[in-house]
């Protein structure tokens, strides 16, 4: 039986994840978190869809032996690849993910017929998104452009400077003559670029998607149809599979504030 006390685990390849729990934590202050992020194992993006999925299933069994009433995908790379797998590990805990979650909010404006993704190899080249946007309305028309530099710029903080207009411009002039009326941030890092990508795409008009906002406000949803909402919590424990100093230092370029622990752990033990 799940109880509310019980924490939501938010799971990533890394640090970029911390996006997701930020959003989740601004929408569900009095729950408790648990964030796993393999800074062992990243980046996922450029890795085949069956070591993401062993990796994915191996973190999944770490949440759900910490006792998580609930399972966030923060990883698009996962979600693209290894959803179905994880909610079949997870039994009657509910899993989300970003894909689906940016893809709701993306299809929620019906004049919108145009959409355009921006993610990791990994992601574009799955087609997840347009799959996920097809299932709800198979007209749209959906532009994709893997950007796979824009993850070590955030890491890096070089979010505004001329490095990084000029990466955004080579990745997104690709959108400018597709008349594309929204673009899904398809990507744990991209909510960093949020307050530039507008001033680099032609239309200024484009409604950016921010999975990472999406995927907070469906775990709100769901934990309020299943009654599970809690009220007392409010912790944030994190655990990581290398270099917590590292994800430590970067946490509040992502989280929007600084950690107090970062614990390792190993998965294979
Ligand atoms: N977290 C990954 C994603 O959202 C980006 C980093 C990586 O490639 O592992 O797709």
């Amino acid at each position: 039986m799940i109880n509310k006390n019980q924490p939501i685990g938010i799971f990533d390849s890394g640090i970029g994840g911390l996006t997701v729990a930020k959003a989740v934590i601004d929408a569900l202050p009095d729950e408790d978190i648990i964030y796993f992020g393999d800074t062992a194992r990243v980046p996922y993006g450029i890795k085949s869809e069956e070591t993401v999925r062993a990796y994915a299933l191996e973190i999944t069994k770490f949440l759900l032996n910490k006792g998580v009433k609930m399972i966030l995908i923060a990883c698009n790379t996962v979600s693209a690849s290894a959803k179905e797998e994880i909610i079949e590990a997870a039994g009657d805990i509910p899993v989300l993910d970003v894909i689906t979650a940016g893809t709701r909010t993306a299809v929620g404006i019906p004049e919108h017929k145009n959409i355009g993704v921006i993610g990791t190899l990994g992601t574009v080249n799955s087609r997840a998104y347009v799959e996920s946007i097809h299932a709800f309305d198979s007209t749209i028309n959906v532009e994709q452009q893997a950007c796979p530099m824009l993850v070590p710029l955030a890491e890096e903080g070089w979010i505004d400077n001329e490095v990084a207009i000029q990466t955004l411009h080579h990745y997104l002039d690709h959108f400018d003559d597709t008349g594309i009326q929204t673009l899904i941030l398809g990507c744990t890092h991209y909510p960093l670029f949020k307050e530039t990508i507008p001033h680099i795409l032609k239309d200024k008009k484009v409604k950016i998607v921010d999975s990472a906002e999406s995927i907070a406000r469906s775990a709100k949803l769901k934990l309020t149809e299943l009654d599970l909402l809690n009220t007392k919590g409010g912790k944030f424990h994190c655990y990581v599979s290398d270099r917590p100093q590292r994800f430590h230092e970067l946490a509040e370029r992502f989280l929007g504030k600084g950690l107090t622990t970062v614990d390792v752990v190993s998965l294979d033990k």
